[in-house]
């Protein structure tokens, strides 16, 4: 099959070129190259196109004789989109909303990757289902939810052939370190502070890459016109237990650890109900301290990948968000 792959270039997307090449489908990816986007995460020979999702003929060139479009496109780290909104709005419901209008056109399947964090804030108990109300805390996942919103608006008026997937908080290599895992794993590296919101009691279901992907995958195939697919980890911890092992697995002094104050709006806890996923014949197959050990020894390894990136664009965006943060920071 010819897919298209929006935001290939980015985290999860380049793992899913990747998997996909390995299947045999023929693959062409459309992205915008923001700060997050990296070309070196791809093969050189696969089909590379420069454009924004929101741009209705950069999707038609991109998209050309492709049965299918899997969108990973997006801006995805909710501190930026404190500091500053910016493009979160443009490319998550424009640019969705571009895409759609593509398959309107041309009967191509579309796969939207979203995120459990439309569901909001789960701090007493319980788990996401696909039918809950959408309650977005941060301007990230409100942009996300507004994207996702147009889906079944587009399936229901024209038809489409689109599907959603949710998944929960992902980590792995290749991920950009402004997150929290790639972030505590290369500041630990480099032993500088690692700092941890609040109370650090929050918790987060977490995915490894490759299980993200083969859920991604299995709905590009298999899922249904117009439903919703929760792909989550099942592997709830707190951050300062994930903290904790990554000081274990770097061997980096428990004193870089170190309390600052929490994000605004800060989400407690999400969690998946993944049954719907499980009866399409997927589960995650990466335990938590397996794929976080991996994670580790990928950062320890390519050097070459991340420090450059910690360079430039990012010490600014570092010290907007950090620099008071640690200056005011107790220890844990
Ligand atoms: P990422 O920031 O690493 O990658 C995003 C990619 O999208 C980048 O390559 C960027 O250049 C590209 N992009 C941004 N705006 C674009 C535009 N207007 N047009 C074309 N390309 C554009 O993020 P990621 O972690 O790989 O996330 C990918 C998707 O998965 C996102 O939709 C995100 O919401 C979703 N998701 C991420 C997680 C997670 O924990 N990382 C969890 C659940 C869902
Ligand atoms: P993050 O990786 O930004 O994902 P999300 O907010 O989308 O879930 O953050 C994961 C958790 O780690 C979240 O509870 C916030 C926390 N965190 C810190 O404590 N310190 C940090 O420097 C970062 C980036 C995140």
């Amino acid at each position: 099959m010819r897919v298209l792959v929006t935001g290939g270039a980015g985290f999860i997307g380049s793992h899913f070129v990747k998997r996909l090449l390995r299947a045999g489908d023929d693959v062409v990816v459309l992205d915008k190259l923001t700060y997050s986007g990296n070309r070196a995460n791809l093969p050189p020979d696969v089909e590379f196109h420069e454009g924004d999702i929101a741009e209705a003929a950069d999707v038609a060139r991109a998209a050309r004789d492709c049965a299918a479009i899997v969108n990973f496109a997006a801006e995805t780290h909710v501190d930026r989109s404190i500091l500053s909104a910016g493009d979160f709005g443009r490319t998550e419901f424009r640019g969705t909303q571009t895409l759609l209008e593509h398959i309107r056109e041309t009967g191509a399947r579309l796969v939207q990757v979203s995120t459990d964090e439309v569901y909001g804030d789960l701090e007493a108990g319980g788990s996401s289902t696909e039918t809950d109300p959408l309650r977005p805390s941060s301007p990230y996942s409100a942009a996300k939810a507004a994207g996702d919103l147009l889906i079944p608006a587009y399936v229901r008026t024209f038809d489409v052939d689109a599907s959603i997937t949710r998944g929960s908080n992902t980590y792995g290599p290749n991920q950009y370190p402004e997150k929290f895992i790639p972030l505590f794993v290369t500041n630990a590296l480099d032993g500088e502070a690692l700092p941890l919101y609040g109370d650090g009691r929050q918790v987060r279901d977490w995915l490894f890459v490759e299980d993200h992907c083969a859920g991604v995958e299995v709905v590009l195939r298999n899922g249904k016109r117009g439903e919703i697919y929760n792909v989550g980890g099942g592997d709830e911890h707190e951050n300062i237990h994930v903290a904790e092992q990554i000081l274990a697995l770097t061997g980096a002094d428990r004193s870089l650890l170190r309390s600052v104050a929490d994000r605004e709006g800060h989400d407690r806890r999400y969690s998946l109900d993944t049954a719907k996923m499980h009866a399409l014949g997927w589960k995650p197959e990466m335990r938590f301290e397996d794929g976080l050990r991996a994670t580790v020894e990928w950062y320890r390894e390519h050097r070459d990948w991340w420090q450059p990136i910690k360079s430039g664009e990012y010490r600014e965006y570092y010290a907007r968000q950090y620099a008071e943060r640690l200056a005011n920071a107790t220890s844990v």
